[in-house]
């Protein structure tokens, strides 16, 4: 048998990226690859890429520009550019680098062994279209390895919702949800393989209406599915939209045991005035009652959340509303983000926030932010949590794993091994993670 070749993957943006590059990377070991930590020894480089953000996609130049000397050494090296870059800038990004062979979007990745057959025969190879057929149907035959304990599982794509910022609609097209029996074979082929966990993927995973068996099912149908699953400890899910939070998901996280008390509900901004302005259709009212619902069905429920600063026309006085609504809310986990402009959105239009202006907002934020952050873990301490182990910790016989609350936790103990689920008693609150021992 020849030496397999070898595929370097690095992986930029959200858990669904993550998620796809795994795919890609199955799809690319039916072609014989194995994959590499480092692109020194690949055959094919592959950059799964993120448009969200300018920064973001920038970044992809100058990773792409640091491979000039490897492809120098090395001809046969073929380079491609995947995800939402990948489907935003198309064959641009050919023009703007030549050393790139391949650009695969999103939604043709099941493609690749034939794109990649095409860079072997010497030319380049483009791909983005948004294809009928079910990608997920053609990468399912895939190898059976063994692995950690907790996994993605893509179950909707896409997104109708067309916030006025965000590139999401366009890189990833219309949102389509994927059939249940699917979704659970898949779930039960992952179990086989060791997985505890499943964090149910989408980019509006609460709007989730795929074909059941007596027509389309909701998220917490599905829920409920998986939670018949043997062997299965623990369903996540990401990301929902305050729209989308139907009465029976909520009631879920009251009564469904697997599900973890531990929401992610982006609401952007805590003015109803650019709220109105970003498209959302909700208000900070409306999002405060609801979250007050969730937590009558689950009091312990840890939320999380993200947060656009210096969005166009945003005054002081928008932004404290933020800042009062963070104060309502106390979340676990937040992730805010000075507002990017980004080409072809309804708000690239508009009039911009001084940028200074904006970074002071931000670090007043993410200075609140923090601080519940730290007050919720602390408050952790002396309460007894399960913890699912995924890996060594960085001190001898220390091993590291995720609460409920999704908290990271250190535990000496030599004795656990990893996909171990074990009650915890929480001793000690460090800068960003918690520490106990056995129960
Ligand atoms: N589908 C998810 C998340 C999409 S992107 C959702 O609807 O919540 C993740 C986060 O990036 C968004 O929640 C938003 O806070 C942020 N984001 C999106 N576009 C942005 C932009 N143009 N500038 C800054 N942050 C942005
Ligand atoms: Fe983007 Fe809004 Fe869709 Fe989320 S809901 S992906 S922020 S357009
Ligand atoms: Fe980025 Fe695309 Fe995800 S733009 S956040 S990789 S959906």
């Amino acid at each position: 048998m020849s030496e397999p070749k070898k595929l370097f993957i690095k992986t930029y943006g959200c858990q669904m990226n993550v998620y796809d590059s795994e795919r890609m990377s199955e799809a690319l070991g039916g072609q014989g690859y194995v994959e590499t930590k480092t692109p020194d020894d690949a055959d094919m480089i592959l950059l799964n890429t993120c448009h969200i953000r300018e920064k973001a996609a920038e970044k992809v130049y100058s990773e792409l520009g640091r491979f000039k000397g490897l492809k120098a050494e090395k001809p046969d090296l073929k380079i491609g550019v995947a995800g939402c870059v990948a489907q935003a800038e198309g064959e641009e990004i050919m023009r703007r680098q030549p050393l790139v062979d391949l650009v695969v979007g999103p939604q043709s990745y099941h493609r690749l062994p034939e794109m990649e057959a095409k860079t072997r025969a010497g030319e380049k190879a483009l791909d983005t279209d948004f294809p009928e057929e079910d990608k997920f149907e053609k990468l399912k035959n895939r190898p059976k390895a063994k692995r950690g304990p907790t996994a993605f599982l893509t179950v909707q794509e896409g997104c109708d919702k067309f916030c006025a910022f965000c590139v999401v609609p366009y890189t990833r097209g219309a949102e389509v949800s994927r059939p249940a029996d699917r979704i659970i074979r898949e779930a039960h082929d992952l179990v086989e393989r060791g997985v505890r966990e499943i964090t149910l993927l989408g980019q509006n995973v609460n709007a989730y209406h795929g074909a059941g068996p007596d027509g389309d099912m909701t998220l917490a149908g599905l829920i409920w599915e998986l939670n018949k699953v043997d062997g299965l400890e623990r369903i996540r899910f990401t990301t929902s939209h305050p729209n989308d939070m139907a009465d029976d998901l909520i009631e879920a996280h009251g009564t469904c045991d697997k599900l973890m008390p531990y929401l992610h509900l982006p609401v952007q901004s805590g003015s109803d005035r650019i709220l109105k302005r970003m498209n959302r259709s909700h208000t900070a009212e409306s999002y405060l009652r609801l979250i007050e619902r969730i937590r009558a069905a689950r009091p312990d429920i840890v939320m999380s959340g993200d947060f656009i600063v210096g969005f166009p026309e945003e005054t002081e006085e928008d932004f404290q509303a933020t800042m009062d609504l963070v104060e309502e809310v106390k979340y676990g986990y937040a992730y805010s983000f000075k507002y990017s402009t980004r080409p072809g959105t309804p708000a690239a239009e508009r009039a911009q926030v001084d940028p200074a202006e904006a970074d002071d907002r931000l670090q007043h934020l993410q200075a609140l932010i923090t601080r519940h952050q730290r007050e919720i873990q602390d408050g952790m301490v002396g309460r007894t949590v399960r913890v699912l182990f995924e890996k060594p910790g960085r001190l001898p016989g220390q091993m590291v794993g995720k609460s409920e609350y999704l908290h990271s936790v250190h535990v000496k103990g030599p004795e656990i091994a990893v996909g171990d689920l074990k009650e915890v008693r929480i001793t000690e609150s460090g800068a960003n993670s918690l520490a106990g021992e056995l129960l």
